[in-house]
């Protein structure tokens, strides 16, 4: 976009998913400086999302019986030849649509215009160890962002298994609720952990976030009904959209894993904050999805953790954010 379009703008964050939090604390408004892209129906980013998954979709199910051709990112951080062509699929649908919109995809980095009040954020495989193993569960992701919020997502989850594969196409537009194959899904309304099942995800650092969340998952363990780590963090947080679990939690993902998932949990009513109980931006180093009536009895053992990490002077800084690109400070749709 030219930069002659750029406008200033100074509003107040909103948040509202969240008014019962007290602990929850706003981040200071900013200035926001964006360039005036043209306004699209979230409608139309909700469909073009649809079609994009899709596209990456039909690659993963064309090689779920293929033999795996493995590269290696770090020690156990792996990709394949899926993970990348399922990328270039789902750009090529994004692009044919939004040429000028910024895209920020796990393989190919960022793309496009990244003074665009738009940016996608794509996983073209979330869960490439299960899916390099034939092991359910992995995904698709794709998720559109205005302003750097999530107003469209969609979540094509891969399950069943070797002979018995299924897709679940999990999708949300903000402000118009989050569907699972085009059904309305809810959160449950479950507030007592002893009565809750927990998700978690351990990344492939094992650094001092790992050990704090190893901590986490021990006490959990102790005192809920179970804590799951299935290895897709897309689908950790749709299966809490879904009310399958009641809160799903971890550190130093990166914003292509979270950006879809957590509108669909949102829009499904639930509640997604930092661990340490800030209002949630995708490119955070630490985030906590739930029902919201578990999410504060979650934050109260989940913030000291986080304090704990920072005095150690662990970086949880905001990550991964495009170079050129505005961050905004909390919910700014407009
Ligand atoms: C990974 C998965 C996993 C999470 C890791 C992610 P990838 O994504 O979401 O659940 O624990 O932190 O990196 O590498 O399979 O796309
Ligand atoms: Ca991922
Ligand atoms: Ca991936």
């Amino acid at each position: 976009m030219a930069s002659a379009n750029l406008k200033l703008s100074s509003k107040p964050c909103t948040h509202r998913f969240i008014p019962h939090l007290k602990r929850i604390t706003h981040r200071t408004p900013t200035l926001i400086i964006h360039a005036t892209t043209a306004k699209v129906p979230t409608i139309q980013l909700l469909d073009v999302a649809k079609q994009a998954a899709d596209a990456g979709a039909a690659i993963v199910s064309a090689n779920l019986d293929k033999p795996r051709n493995i590269s290696y990112k770090g020690a156990t951080d792996l990709v394949t030849d899926t993970d990348q062509a399922s990328e270039d699929a789902i750009l090529n649908v994004i692009r044919q649509s939004f040429p000028n919109h910024a895209i920020l995809g796990e393989e190919g980095g960022i793309s496009g215009d990244v003074t665009s009040d738009y940016l996608w954020c794509v996983d073209p495989l979330d869960g490439t160890t299960n899916f390099a193993h034939g092991y359910p569960s992995f995904s698709v992701c794709v998720a559109a962002l205005r302003h750097s919020t999530p107003v469209a997502a969609v979540v094509i989850e891969f399950a069943g298994g070797p002979g018995a594969w299924v897709t679940k196409t999990y999708a949300a537009k903000r402000n118009g609720g989050a569907t699972l194959n085009g059904k309305p899904i809810s959160v449950t309304r479950t507030s007592d952990i002893t009565k809750s099942l927990l998700i978690t995800g351990f990344g492939y650092e094992h650094d001092e976030c790992w050990s704090a969340n190893l901590e986490l998952f021990k006490h959990y363990t102790d005192i809920s009904q179970g804590v799951r780590r299935l290895g897709s963090a897309a689908i950790d947080m749709c299966h809490v959209a879904t009310g399958m679990a009641e809160a799903y939690w971890e550190f130093r993902l990166k914003p292509w894993d979270m950006a879809a998932g957590v509108l669909i949990v949102e829009e499904a009513g639930g509640t997604v904050t930092t661990m340490d109980g800030r209002a949630f931006s995708v490119f955070d180093r630490s985030v906590v999805v739930s029902n919201g009536a578990v999410h504060q009895e979650l934050l109260k053992t989940m913030e000291p953790k986080v304090e704990k990490l920072l005095k150690q002077g662990i970086d949880l800084s905001p990550w991964f954010v495009p170079k050129g690109m505005m961050v905004h400070s909390g919910r700014q749709l407009e």
